[in-house]
């Protein structure tokens, strides 16, 4: 969230009206003994401290660790934000404590309006309807039986990307943009693994503007932090009901084309044998007579092609970043598929005998995991956690950088070293059931579940991007810069342009 200096005065203005009155009234949460953090004001908390410092959020939430320590809490307005950094801490908090820190906290307007009232699998308080969204992704969405079935999707996927970068090479001295590549690669297996139908490139555009708008649209502004200043962001809430209507209007006619083909098999020659939301149309939610309405299956759609989208092409950005900076990291890859597959083009069942390139791509989640928190959780009843209380209500993030690069869990942890997972080396449940070191996907019961199919395109796309091209910097003998900045996950704050060489 940023603001600029003006608003910042404005705000700073109108609330110190209010100070006075407000607080007055915040004796209940002294008898709590909440974890330590920065002093602030009344009512607004640490919120300008945060919102006026000109940092990402994660780079501010970074400076204050060594003076913090492990478990804070920052005060952004009304919310209560307990950060956690470290290993044992969410352990005891995700696994030990699992159930009562497994639900979310309740939502801003704005969200409230795009998860159609918490009616979607991240969005959902822990309960009956996360329980059956969650069942039904998890068993019917994207099982490994249903995994296979878009395995010729993922290859047209991959063939085109391949054909893109060539063309987009050949027009530009042999330079590709890499984010913007694979993320549309990855776009379009999401929305044929959603909707079952195909879809031109017009088409696919318009559905990525609309993806686009709504996670713009959802960016959290000053009053969802001190909803005393709504009647002053009015404008802002009519865009919000613009923008779902339009993506309800972009998204319903792919529905309805899906559930006619469903209903009258044969009739669409184009449509898939499956899609996940076949499994929605008739999905039935514990403690709810009717099956899912359109509005909730646009949001539950949007759900599912955000979530895979993103993530994994910040992850394949940062992987051809470190291609480039690390030549022999990526002669090994090279050989290590060749090796594999010979001379005929490396498919996703081969990438599991690949140990160095499983190595490679677990070494890339630990450094640059695609997003620095996993989603907000919170509680389901007062607790405690390393001695302090953690409310109902309060907003639970968790800082994964500071654990995956904790010196006492990993030896060099600021190094990208492949090697260190290789035998006899270092290792690291990903799923965090046997003890957290790393958790690029979160861990518990509100773990990804588009891990495994997550996990699937990282290693085909990796493979197939060094078994077709060498990858080398733009311009030709310049150092990657690898700073960061935050858009929805953490991308390179100069997104990667790079030399392209077709291997023969
Ligand atoms: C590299 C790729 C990905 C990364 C790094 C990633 C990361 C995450 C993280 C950190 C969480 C939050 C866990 C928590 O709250 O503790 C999450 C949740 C979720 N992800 Fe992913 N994800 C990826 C790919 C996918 C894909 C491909 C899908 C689906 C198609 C997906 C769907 C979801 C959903 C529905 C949730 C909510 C789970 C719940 O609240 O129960 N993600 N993911
Ligand atoms: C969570 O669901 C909302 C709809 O409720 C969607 O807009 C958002 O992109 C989803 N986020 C993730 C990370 O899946």
């Amino acid at each position: 969230m940023e603001l600029s200096p003006t608003i910042f005065a404005i705000l700073a203005f109108f609330l110190s009206a209010f100070i006075f009155l407000r607080s007055r009234t915040t004796s209940k949460s002294k008898r709590l003994n909440l974890p330590p953090g920065p002093p602030g004001w009344p009512v607004v908390g640490n919120l300008f401290q945060v919102a006026g410092s000109g940092k990402p959020f994660f780079q501010y939430i970074r400076e204050l660790l060594p003076k913090y320590g492990p478990i804070f809490t920052l005060k952004m307005g009304s919310r209560t934000m307990i950060i956690l950094s470290r290993a044992d801490l969410v352990h005891e908090a995700l696994i030990e404590k699992g159930a009562i820190f497994a639900t979310r906290p309740a939502e801003n307007p704005t969200r409230t309006i795009f998860s159609s009232n918490k009616f979607t699998v991240n969005a959902s308080y822990y309960g009956p309807v996360w329980r059956s969204l969650r069942r039904n992704i998890v068993q019917n969405g994207l099982s490994a039986a249903k995994l296979r079935t878009f395995r010729h999707v993922r290859e047209t996927a991959m063939d085109k990307l391949v054909e893109r970068l060539k063309s987009e090479a050949a027009a530009n001295g042999g330079a590709v943009w890499v984010l913007k590549n694979t993320r549309f690669a990855m776009f379009c297996i999401l929305l044929s693994m959603c909707f079952g139908v195909e879809m031109d490139e017009k088409t696919i555009q318009k559905m990525d503007d609309m993806m686009k708008t709504v996670l713009i649209t959802l960016d959290p502004r000053i009053d969802d932090f001190l909803p005393l200043l709504r009647p002053f962001f009015s404008k802002q809430r009519k865009r919000v009901t613009e923008v779902r209507k339009q993506q309800i209007a972009t998204l319903v006619p792919f529905i309805e084309q899906r559930r006619s083909a469903v209903k009258n098999p044969g009739s669409d020659p184009t449509a898939a044998e499956f899609s996940y939301i076949d499994t929605l149309f008739d999905l039935t939610v514990e403690g709810r007579k009717l099956p899912p309405t359109n509005p909730e299956i646009v949001s539950l759609c949007s759900e599912f092609l955000n979530g895979g989208t993103d993530t994994t092409a910040t992850a394949i950005e940062w992987a051809i970043a470190r291609f480039i900076e690390n030549p022999s990291v990526q002669s090994k890859l090279y050989d290590e598929i060749k090796a594999t597959v010979g001379e005929k083009t490396v498919e996703e069942k081969d990438t599991e005998n690949m140990p160095y390139l499983n190595a490679v791509v677990k070494e890339l989640l630990r450094k640059h995991p695609p997003t620095y928190f996993v989603l907000t959780h919170s509680v389901t009843e007062p607790v405690k956690l390393a001695g302090y209380d953690i409310p109902p209500g309060s907003n639970v993030e968790i800082f994964t950088p500071a654990i995956s690069e904790d010196p006492n869990l990993w030896s060099n942890p600021n190094e990208f070293d492949p090697d260190r997972f290789l035998s006899g080396g270092e290792d690291a449940d990903i799923t965090g059931v046997t003890g957290v070191k790393m958790m690029p996907f979160g861990v518990g019961r509100r773990i990804c579940p588009g891990l495994g199919l997550a996990m699937v395109h990282i290693n085909l796309v990796l493979a197939r991007m060094v078994q077709e091209f060498e990858w080398s910097s733009y311009p030709e003998d310049t150092k990657v810069d690898f700073s960061e900045k935050l858009e929805f996950t953490v991308v390179m704050k100069k997104s990667l342009r790079a030399m392209i060489k077709p291997r023969v």
